[in-house]
């Protein structure tokens, strides 16, 4: 069995090659799930906290995009949110996801600036390790923005990488200044994998905005 740095430097090699990197996550789906909760990783934690913290109404409508195996739903569901929907390429990681019963709906799709799915549908999106290099683009965040209700809440992790080389941190200041969002809520920055010596680099915030009115 691979262990979680050979998968990450699988798929971070793939560098946004969209088969390529859906056909790495189908084939992790098997042990992602056990990898993930033992690196240590906090980002679900943090963003399911965030959650609670701004979302009060257990009915609202959430979606989850790059859902993956469905961790963050888990969680979720856990909490007493029962009105959660995944986006995800990778079948792979859907079928690990749907066997959770913890979705009202699939939706086999990329996060892209567009997203085959009602704008302004979602009270919430969360997004766990899906806006990063090589996945989901900065301009998915106009992506996700559509698709959210105004007023409605947005968290999601970020990698510092991600902010200071490979165009959010842009993005994020250019939706502050046109008044297409506000910024709720930023965890401190932390390590993503605390056990790994070879990701020791890596570093995340979770961060929360409301969609303007
Ligand atoms: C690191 S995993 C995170 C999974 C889950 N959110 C979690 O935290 O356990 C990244 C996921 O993003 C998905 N992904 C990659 N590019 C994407 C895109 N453009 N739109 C939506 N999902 C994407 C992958 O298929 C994979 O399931």
């Amino acid at each position: 069995m691979e262990d979680l740095e050979t998968w990450l430097e699988r798929v971070y090699q793939a560098d946004g090659e969209r088969k390529t990197l859906d056909t790495l996550y189908d084939e992790w789906a098997h042990d992602y799930d056990q990898q993930l909760w033992a690196s240590g990783n906090p980002y679900i934690a943090i963003a399911t906290g965030l959650i609670g913290r701004h979302v009060r109404d257990y009915e609202a409508k959430i979606l989850d995009v790059g859902c993956g195996t469905g961790n963050m739903a888990q969680v979720l569901h856990q909490m007493g949110y029962r009105n959660i929907e995944g986006l995800d390429p990778s079948s792979g990681m859907l079928a690990v996801a749907q066997r959770k019963e913890v979705y009202q709906q699939l939706h086999q799709l990329y996060l892209d600036s567009r997203v085959d799915l009602a704008d302004d549908s979602f009270d919430a999106v969360v997004a766990a390790g899906v806006l990063t290099h090589g996945h989901a683009p900065p301009e998915s965040l106009d992506g996700i923005l559509k698709l959210t209700r105004p007023g409605g809440t947005i968290v999601f992790s970020l990698s510092a990488i991600a902010y200071d080389e490979f165009g959010f941190k842009p993005k994020i200041s250019a939706l502050e200044e046109t008044g297409k969002w506000e910024k709720l809520d930023q965890s401190l920055l932390f390590r993503t994998y605390p056990f790994s010596a070879k990701e020791a680099h890596l570093r995340h915030w979770v961060l929360a905005y409301r969609k303007s009115d």
